[in-house]
């Protein structure tokens, strides 16, 4: 019969050849952003049918980008260009990605959208339990920062998230309630407030 301690030295042996969780490299995740920056490191770069600007990700949660990137691989969000690109990527370039993108912090924000902020600031109330203050202070590092990101993106994703073509349990309560005004409204607020996030031009 084992003993306890011999039950913890294996545990211990176990846990030392588990390969601990290698420092993510912003400076490899650069040049392996290479390939994403035709799209998300041109300013107002847009996606066609249907047309919305392709998000910025330059200061976006680090966390956040790595989930984002594993729902497309686990089709959990539906975007064929989105799917093969994150597709292509191992775990650890995606740390890597996420850490060099996370890291660009830039001051922006003051986007102009469709919608009413005022009306959508009123609006925004719930949302900002989760989101932070103004949309720039997410309660965990798993969850985006929304402010500064671009409106017509904004409004396109929550209603994905509407749609089902984006499968998140906790948004899609939140969205499914929303009209399309106030869709546009809460993109537009979010969209208004200053943050950190932009687009990179100098990669
Ligand atoms: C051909 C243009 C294009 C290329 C190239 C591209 N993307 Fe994207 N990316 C998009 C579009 C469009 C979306 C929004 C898709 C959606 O509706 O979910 C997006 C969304 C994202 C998101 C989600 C952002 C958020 O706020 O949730 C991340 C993260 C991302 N891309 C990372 C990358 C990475 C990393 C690469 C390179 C390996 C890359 N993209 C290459 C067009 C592109
Ligand atoms: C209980 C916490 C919570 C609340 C409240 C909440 N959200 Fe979210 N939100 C999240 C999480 C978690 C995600 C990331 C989900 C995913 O991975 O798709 C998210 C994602 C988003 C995104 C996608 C951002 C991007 O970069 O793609 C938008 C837009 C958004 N929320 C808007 C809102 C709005 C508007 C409200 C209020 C009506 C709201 N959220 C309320 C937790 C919350």
């Amino acid at each position: 019969m084992r003993t306890l301690s011999s039950i913890t030295v294996g545990l211990a042996m176990a846990l030392a050849a588990l390969p601990l969780q290698a420092a993510n490299d912003a400076a490899a995740g650069r040049s392996a952003a290479a390939t994403c920056m035709g799209c998300h490191g041109a300013p107002g770069f847009r996606n066609a049918y249907p047309a919305f600007k392709v998000p910025k990700l330059a200061g976006q949660q680090e966390q956040y980008l790595v989930v984002a990137l594993k729902s497309y691989q686990a089709g959990e969000r539906i975007h064929p260009t989105m799917q093969a690109q994150a597709g292509a990527l191992d775990e650890a370039t995606i740390g890597n990605i996420a850490a060099y993108l996370g890291n660009l912090k830039n001051s922006g924000g003051g986007e102009l959208g469709d919608g009413d902020a005022v009306a959508g600031q009123a609006k925004a109330q719930l949302c900002l339990s989760c989101h932070g203050s103004g949309g720039g202070k997410p309660l965990t590092p798993q969850y985006p920062i929304l402010a500064g990101q671009y409106p017509d993106y904004l409004a396109h994703t929550l209603g994905s998230y509407k749609s089902g073509t984006r499968n998140n349990p906790i948004m899609k309560g939140f969205a499914a309630a929303l009209s399309d005004t106030d869709i546009q409204d809460l993109a537009a607020y979010f969209a208004s407030q200053p943050s950190e996030l932009s687009t990179p031009t100098d990669w």
